[in-house]
């Protein structure tokens, strides 16, 4: 799949979500959703632009209807031919929609673009969700990252390949 500025990228499993790259006026959006899916680990408004229009990858936003639901952001390692899911998020009133399923699909396509052999992500140990989410994506966890989080909070770094 060829991601483009223009492309929406429609996922099967839900219908109504679109998906596509992030523009400045999702900005607020994504802060609020970033505001509303995060405790102590959240980015601010500036660490969010930067990951949205500056940094080396890609940020991807979900649309249902006229609402942004949800934003992933990847950042490329090309010299260790790596994507790293820096961030991703889906508004609580979205979730279970297979919305986060979207953006894993589209983070594969992203990395395949773009010649990546792999992708890999942090994740606090005690987030059921989305270990079970990068789980029944082909994730598993290469490592322990103590006090990897603000507040002594552990994390596994997961990784699958892409072929
Ligand atoms: C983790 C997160 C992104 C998942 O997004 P989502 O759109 O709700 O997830 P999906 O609907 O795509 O779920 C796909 C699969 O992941 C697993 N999953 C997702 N949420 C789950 C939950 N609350 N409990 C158990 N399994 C869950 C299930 O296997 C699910 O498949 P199923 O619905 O067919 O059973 C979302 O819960 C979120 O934004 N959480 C807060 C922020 C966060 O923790 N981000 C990740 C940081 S590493």
């Amino acid at each position: 799949m060829k991601l483009t500025k223009t492309d929406k990228i429609n996922k099967p499993l839900e219908s109504t979500i679109s998906y596509r790259i992030a523009v400045a006026s999702d900005l607020d959006a994504v802060v609020n959703i970033e505001n509303n899916c995060f405790d102590t680990e959240k980015f601010n408004r500036r660490q969010l632009s930067y990951l949205m229009f500056k940094a080396n990858g890609c940020c991807f936003v979900a649309i249902d209807g006229d609402k942004i639901v949800g934003y992933i952001s990847l950042i490329k390692h090309t010299r260790r031919s790596n994507l790293r899911i820096y961030s991703l998020a889906v508004d609580a009133s979205a979730q279970r929609k297979h919305i986060g399923q979207g953006f894993i699909e589209i983070a594969k396509a992203y990395a395949k673009e773009n010649k990546l052999s792999s992708i890999t992500l942090e994740v606090r140990l005690d987030n059921a969700p989305a270990i079970s989410l990068y789980k029944r994506n082909g994730f598993s966890e290469t490592e322990i990252l103590p006090n990897y989080f603000k507040y002594n909070i552990d994390a596994f770094r997961m990784k699958v390949s892409i072929e």
